[in-house]
């Protein structure tokens, strides 16, 4: 009986496909589906199978035939819409009154946004903007920048390697290395751009944005590098925001400090996104270490000047109160449209 079904499904449904009109499909309803059709007169047969078949064959008979049935149906669709084109001798009704299709918008991601307003905002104080290759040799982004190799601050980037000297730029200041060695002083550059870290939490994705930042002339301090700072952050912050400087570390500046801005999320009270400290480090900075300098051919007794570096990321974090840097990859469109 198994091999019978699996014949009359295949002559079925082979009938069914070379039907072109709609007038043949009622004789092949009766024929194949009706009360004294094939399928019919098969299921009868039930009767003289084992026992212990019946329930397996009775299932799968039934199944055959609903399945048939189903390509039934879509074919009568399938010819009722053609026909009635056909039939009018017109082509399918339309109806003009019908308001237009919305033509969907799209719009910049939020990270972009964020990276447009911190440019605009530099580039108002007179710093000309530069871009740099996202894949670097371990010179740029390390050698020169006073980090020579098995110096511990390497450990402070997981760096993804392409090969043994070539690598993703883990940050933006090689561009400092690049604009020194074409340029001479003065200079006053924000170079912004992708960077790689093999990193990924609530704070941190394995590529995300940085705003290089540097200043290079003779007697810059480092209140001009507080200046700048404090004038820009008050830009794109609130007036208020309250602001810290952090003395830290990195090879190629000295003295080094963070920059932290009291979290918005929490108001500062503390919580999963400053990890309770009630402060966000959005930036990291300091004055030209002399050692970068001579690294380029610039005379370091002649010349000083600052430098930072700021996560793009963490500011539209700071900037529309999301509490999980992660959601800006995640190409979740109810999320993105919200900016
Ligand atoms: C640097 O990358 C230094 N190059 C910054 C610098 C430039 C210092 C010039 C001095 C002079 P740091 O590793 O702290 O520093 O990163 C800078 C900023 O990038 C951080 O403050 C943070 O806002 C952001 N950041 C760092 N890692 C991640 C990450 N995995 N995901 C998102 N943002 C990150």
């Amino acid at each position: 009986m198994e091999d019978e079904l699996v014949r009359l499904k295949s002559v079925a449904l082979k009938a069914l496909d070379s039907i072109e009109e709609p007038d043949a499909l009622e004789p092949f309803r009766v024929r194949y589906l009706g009360r004294k059709g094939e399928f019919t007169l098969l299921m009868r047969k039930l009767g003289q199978a084992a026992p212990d078949d019946r329930p397996r064959l009775g299932k799968l008979a039934n199944d055959t035939r609903k399945e048939v049935e189903g390509a039934f149906d879509a074919k009568k669709s399938e010819l009722s819409g053609a026909d009635n084109g056909k039939r009018s001798g017109a082509a399918p009704q339309t109806d003009l009154t019908l308001p237009g299709r919305a033509v969907p918008f799209g719009k910049l991601h939020p990270v972009t946004q964020i990276m447009e307003q911190v440019c605009g905002i530099f580039e108002g104080l007179g710093f000309a903007v530069a871009e740099g290759p996202d894949v670097e040799t371990d010179f740029y982004n390390f050698e020169a920048l006073n980090i020579p190799k098995h110096h511990p601050a390497r450990d402070m980037h997981d760096t993804f390697y392409i090969s043994g000297s070539v690598l993703l730029r883990t940050h933006t200041s090689p561009m400092q290395i690049r604009a020194m060695k074409e340029k001479p002083p003065p200079l006053r550059m924000i170079a912004p751009g992708k960077v790689y870290r093999c990193d990924s939490d609530i704070t941190h994705t394995p590529m995300f944005h940085q705003v290089e930042g540097f200043l290079v002339d003779r007697k810059v301090s480092f209140s001009d590098l507080k200046g700048v700072l404090t004038v820009f952050i008050a830009k794109m912050f609130d007036k208020d925001t309250p602001i810290r400087f952090r003395p830290s570390f990195f090879p190629f500046t000295e003295p080094s400090a963070e920059v932290d801005i009291g979290c918005v999320i929490c108001k500062g009270k503390g919580c999963r996104v400053c990890k309770q400290t009630g402060w966000l480090e959005i930036l990291g900075a300091g004055m030209i270490d002399p050692e970068v300098f001579k690294m380029v051919g610039y005379d370091p007794e002649e010349y000083t000047g600052f430098a930072f570096g700021l996560g793009v990321e963490r500011i539209a974090m700071l900037k529309y109160g999301i509490n999980d840097i992660r959601l800006f990859y995640e190409n979740d469109l109810r999320f993105l449209s919200q900016f």
